[in-house]
């Protein structure tokens, strides 16, 4: 896997605009429910309703909202991070050409994974399984197997994009549960 040693301006000018300017979100139901407290997603702002600060007049979970700000930071620093931004250069070169479509699909889906992993219930996730996701044969935006190392760098991006948002540290540590059950369906070597 060929490694990436820097990060493409083109691709923060891109993505900042497309947070700005574009419309997709994939909320399923529109009516608020209660907060019960008992999730990490209930706990990172749960379904309460806001003003989505990127989409002009649309509202957005306050749960996913923060999950997606998390995800967002996250792309980011996986971009710059020559460790392991060589499993995305399908998506580098996207960007680097002005194509933001792979960015919004992997923001969007991402966020909605994640989002269901912590205990929404308002967003249903409808991407690979996170199995065919990991596996260049069955996704080719995946280039090369992730090894344990790159799980490891990767979590280490997620800390650094879950700490440029102030996630607080007992709320990282749940997260950080979740995302290490899944280290071995997502290393496959
Ligand atoms: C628990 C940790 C991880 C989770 C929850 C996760 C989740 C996801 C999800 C939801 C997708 C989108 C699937 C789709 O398009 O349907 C994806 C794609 C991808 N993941 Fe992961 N992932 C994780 C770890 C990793 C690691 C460690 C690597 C490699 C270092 C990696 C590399 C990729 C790549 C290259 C893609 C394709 C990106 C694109 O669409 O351009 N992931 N992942």
């Amino acid at each position: 896997m060929k490694k990436l040693t820097f990060l493409p301006l083109a691709f923060v000018f891109a993505v900042t605009t497309l947070l700005l300017f574009s419309e997709s979100c994939s909320k399923n139901s529109s009516s608020p429910k209660p907060m019960t407290g008992t999730t990490l997603y209930d706990s990172l702002g749960g379904t309460a309703l806001v003003s989505d600060p990127t989409h002009t007049g649309a509202m957005i979970e306050k749960g996913r909202l923060a999950i997606r700000n998390v995800i967002d930071s996250t792309i980011f620093v996986i971009a710059a991070d020559s460790r392991i931004n060589g499993h995305f250069t399908v998506l580098l070169s996207e960007v680097t050409k002005g194509d933001l479509s792979g960015f919004t699909d992997l923001s969007e889906n991402l966020t909605t994974f994640v989002s269901g992993a912590t205990g929404a219930k308002d967003y249903i996730y409808i991407g690979l399984s996170m199995k065919d996701a990991h596996d260049p044969a069955t996704n080719s935006r995946m280039n090369g197997k992730a090894t344990s190392a790159d799980f490891d760098a990767f979590v280490s991006d997620l800390v650094k994009g879950a700490n440029k948002n102030n996630v607080p540290s007992n709320l990282l540590n749940s997260l950080g549960k979740i995302v290490e059950s899944l280290r071995t369906t997502v290393v496959q070597q």
